[in-house]
């Protein structure tokens, strides 16, 4: 089939994705690295960069945190010097200080991107009216939305949410519908209601019902493992683009894969272990040049000792040596042991691309204020307490 005839069924042959337009930005791959709470730090969206991620949004901040920031905010504002687009995930409850918090990024040159997060499904959080539950209230969130894209100068603005609270609640199209109207220049849906946490499936045909309701690039984020995973979510549903959480934890060789899928090329093989062990220490050191000048060595070591087990995922490594890295406290003991095992080895046949997360795969029952059924057409603002920390989408 021609590219003219393709064109005319919908169905899109390899190498017909095109590059994403956000605002200004091109974004080729149409391919983003998901905001991920204590993960998408500077040195990793380094290396996904290096993979082929085009753009890599940073860890969420509070917005009141940037009005005061403390020294995590600092950290979580950082972007190296040769990073760009820079990308900041922002959530907040109350529009002017949604709206400081825009003016200060982009007056400061900090941003070249803001992404909102309304996906926050944690009950201390949604049981209050915020995260998740603010799409309940579309008015609400285009208030919340219009006081972020009114105060960018430009900046392009893009909101990321989930389907919906429960199977009864869908939220995803009229908060689309309302991001549209109020300036995002694209939005992200994770395809999960909150009820299901990180558990069960993304349901794709959310993520197409959504293109097909708005004119602006959609999304589409939810259960992408390897690179025929988002040839086929863009295939299936018509999004403009993917954004990828937990299957590139440990395995940032995943954008090298959908870039090559996107393509029609070849997949490349799986790393060996000797390639693995190469990127973890990269990773490490380039974490450990970022935090120098708040964190030793020894704690930053500790901290990324789950980083490390995502990387080792599916590769045999004798439980002795796996101990040894799991108490090794430096560089050099790190790097010691990694050296230890054999570089030659690859992954099993497919590799092990189970979610590589801790985070929850159970339903949960989700708590959202009983008034906000009631009032679903206002636009109140919720208190603050609704801010807490929403760092999950
Ligand atoms: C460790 C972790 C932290 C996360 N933190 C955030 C966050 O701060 N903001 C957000 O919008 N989503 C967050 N998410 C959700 C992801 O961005 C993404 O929507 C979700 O993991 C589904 O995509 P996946 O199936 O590709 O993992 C987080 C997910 C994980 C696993």
């Amino acid at each position: 089939m021609n590219a003219f005839a393709s064109s005319l069924s919908g169905v899109k042959t390899p190498g017909s994705a095109r590059p994403l337009q956000i605002g200004p930005l091109v974004v080729d791959p149409p391919v983003v690295l998901a905001p991920m709470a204590g993960v998408t730090n500077y040195p990793f969206r380094k290396i996904c960069r290096e993979f082929g991620a085009p753009l890599c949004v940073s860890e969420m901040v509070l917005a009141s945190g940037v009005s005061r920031p403390n020294a995590e905010t600092s950290m979580k504002t950082s972007f190296g010097e040769d990073e760009h687009p820079r990308s900041i995930q922002l959530y907040g409850v109350d529009p002017r200080t949604l709206s400081e918090a825009t003016k200060r990024l982009v007056e400061d040159g900090k941003v070249d991107h803001i992404d909102l997060n309304f996906g926050c499904p944690m009950k201390k959080v949604t049981s209050k009216g915020g995260g998740a539950a603010i799409c309940v209230k579309p008015k609400l969130l285009a208030r919340l939305v219009r006081s972020v894209a009114s105060s960018s100068q430009g900046v392009p603005v893009t909101a990321k949410f989930r389907a919906g609270i429960d199977a009864s609640l869908s939220t995803f199209l009229d908060a689309g519908r309302a991001c549209e109207a109020e300036g995002c220049v694209a939005v992200g849906l994770h395809a999960r209601t909150a009820e299901m946490l990180y558990a069960g499936q993304a349901d794709w045909s959310n993520i197409a019902e959504l293109v097909n309701a708005l004119s602006i690039p959609v999304l589409g984020n939810g259960d992408i493992f390897r690179g025929s995973d988002a040839r086929k979510m863009m295939d299936q549903t018509g999004c403009a683009g993917v954004i990828i959480g937990r299957g590139c934890l440990g395995y940032p060789w995943l954008f090298r894969e959908i870039e090559s899928s996107l393509k029609g090329h070849d997949v490349p093989l799986n790393p060996t272990l000797g390639e693995v062990r190469e990127v973890i220490l990269r990773h490490v050191q380039l974490a450990l040049e970022w935090s120098s000048t708040w964190t030793e060595e020894k704690y930053l070591i500790r901290s990324l000792r789950k980083v490390i087990k995502w990387y080792l995922t599916g590769y045999s490594i004798p439980s002795v040596v796996m101990g040894q890295l799991m108490s090794a406290d430096s560089f050099t003991e790190l790097s010691w042991y990694l050296h230890t095992l054999d570089d030659r080895q690859c992954p099993p046949s497919e590799g092990d691309r189970k979610p590589r997360t801790v985070k929850k795969e159970f339903y949960q029952k989700v708590k959202i204020p009983a008034s906000y059924l009631l009032t679903r057409d206002d636009d109140q603002l919720p208190g603050k307490d609704a801010e807490g920390d929403a760092s999950c989408g």
